[in-house]
């Protein structure tokens, strides 16, 4: 980086904010630009950053048209006024060079002599998204304190679908006005306790009783909690899909564990969001060893687990707490919403949604649901959509619950 500024480009006035966006080598870099049009809308300066890799796709120019400014060459009084970096799209390979301090393009260099705020919107192929190597980066930079908002679920570049698409610009620059006003998101401030996938109930050492759930329905909903703001505790039973960053992830593989776990910690959240096919009956009496093979039938008694639902909404009602209670319920068809109702009622939750298991195109193994969402007042539908956007739907209804409860 050179000690002299040769861009010419103005000073950001009196208090205004300085904001500076890097944008890499993806696919989605002509979103950058609506972020870019969105920042200097909000009135921030905005000082654009492209890496090469970006160039390929959206020139350096255009950047500079929407921010007003060119590119500065030498970064170093930008950064020292600057009050936020965002990087999007972040690329998997800039990702691994922030997450390890490499310092080769004007962005790495920058990023790593910033010391404000760093909002990462990563976007890559599902397959690169979910790698290991990818999500030790992730966790390594979640873990400095870097705001990651997506990547969303959803239909991808090269015609796959999964994890890894662009969270959409107004996503983005929320989160930047968040951070820069200081007062969080619409959840700030709030607990939340979500339990997401599918736990198994030992049969002996090696086999289990288990269900088909992924986890999908929860994982989006702590990561929308998380991107709102909350600070978000998931009970993760078995996931099959990788645990949100910025969340506090807690391994929950059985009821009994769930339970535990759910117990301790939902009393003192705001809001619980029990998204998890927990068990409603485990194996009695598992043995500690592997049952060997014979030509015996082997029978299972299984017994109930316990409710933890119900559970959690007796020790709210007793203490007068005004938190929010979320329960799935996963059943089948008219009778099974009748069956959501008489839930509702009989164990003090606040809202149930119900998820209709008979239908194959949405729900388990799915990355589209459909739901209906059942209160006190009423009862209405949340139509079929990635499970994300269902999760954002379901968090505006609590988001009013908690106004209208606590003020
Ligand atoms: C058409 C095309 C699309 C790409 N899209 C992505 C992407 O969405 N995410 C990603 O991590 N890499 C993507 N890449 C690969 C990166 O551009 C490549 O890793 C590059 O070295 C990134 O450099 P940078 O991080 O310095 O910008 C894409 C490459 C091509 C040719």
């Amino acid at each position: 980086m050179g000690a002299e500024d040769t861009s010419g480009a103005r000073e950001s006035a009196g208090r205004t904010t300085r904001v500076l966006v890097g944008v890499t080598g993806s696919i989605a870099a002509y979103k950058a630009c609506e972020l870019v049009r969105l920042l200097v809308k909000a009135g921030h300066d905005v000082v654009p950053i492209t890496t090469p890799g970006a160039e390929r796709f959206v020139a350096r120019e255009t950047f500079e048209a929407l921010a007003r400014r060119e590119s500065p060459r030498a970064l170093y009084p930008h950064l020292l006024e600057a009050d936020l970096l965002v990087v999007a799209p972040l690329s998997a390979n800039t990702l691994a060079k922030l997450a390890h301090g490499l310092a080769d393009t004007v962005l790495t260099e920058a990023a790593l002599a910033f010391r404000g705020p760093l909002v990462l919107a990563p976007a890559m192929n599902a397959r690169m998204w979910e790698h290991p190597a990818t999500q030790a980066n992730v966790a390594l930079l979640a873990g400095r304190g870097a705001h990651l908002v997506g990547p969303a679920t959803g239909e991808l570049a090269e015609g796959e679908t999964g994890a890894g698409r662009m969270a959409e610009p107004e996503e983005i620059a929320a989160r930047i006005q968040d951070l820069l006003g200081g007062g969080g998101g619409p959840l700030a401030g709030r607990r939340v306790l979500v339990t997401a996938g599918g736990t198994r109930e030992p049969l002996d050492a090696v086999r289990f009783v288990g269900n088909r759930s992924s986890g999908r329905m929860g994982v989006a909903l702590a990561a929308e909690a998380a991107a709102r703001g909350a600070d978000v505790t998931l009970l993760a039973a078995n996931l099959a899909v990788p645990a949100p960053p910025g969340v506090h992830t807690v391994e929950t593989p059985t009821a009994a564990d769930l339970a535990r776990e759910a117990l301790a910690r939902g009393p003192e959240a705001d809001v619980v969001l029990m998204a998890a096919a927990v068990a409603d009956y485990r194996p009695a009496d598992p043995s500690a060893a592997k049952r060997p093979k014979d030509a015996e039938p082997w029978a299972v008694t299984l017994e109930p687990t316990q409710d933890v639902l119900a559970e959690l909404g007796l020790r709210a009602r007793e203490n007068g707490r005004e938190s929010v209670l979320v329960g799935f319920a996963a059943d089948h068809g008219e009778r099974g919403l009748e069956r959501a109702r008489e839930k509702l009622a009989a164990k003090n939750g606040t809202l149930f949604v119900f998820n209709d298991v008979s239908r194959d195109d949405i729900g388990f193994d799915s990355e589209l649901n459909e739901v209906t969402v059942v209160s006190e007042s009423g009862e209405h539908v949340i139509g079929k959509r990635d499970k994300r956007a269902v999760a954002a739907a379901i968090l505006d209804e609590v988001a009013t619950l908690l106004g209208g409860g606590q003020g």
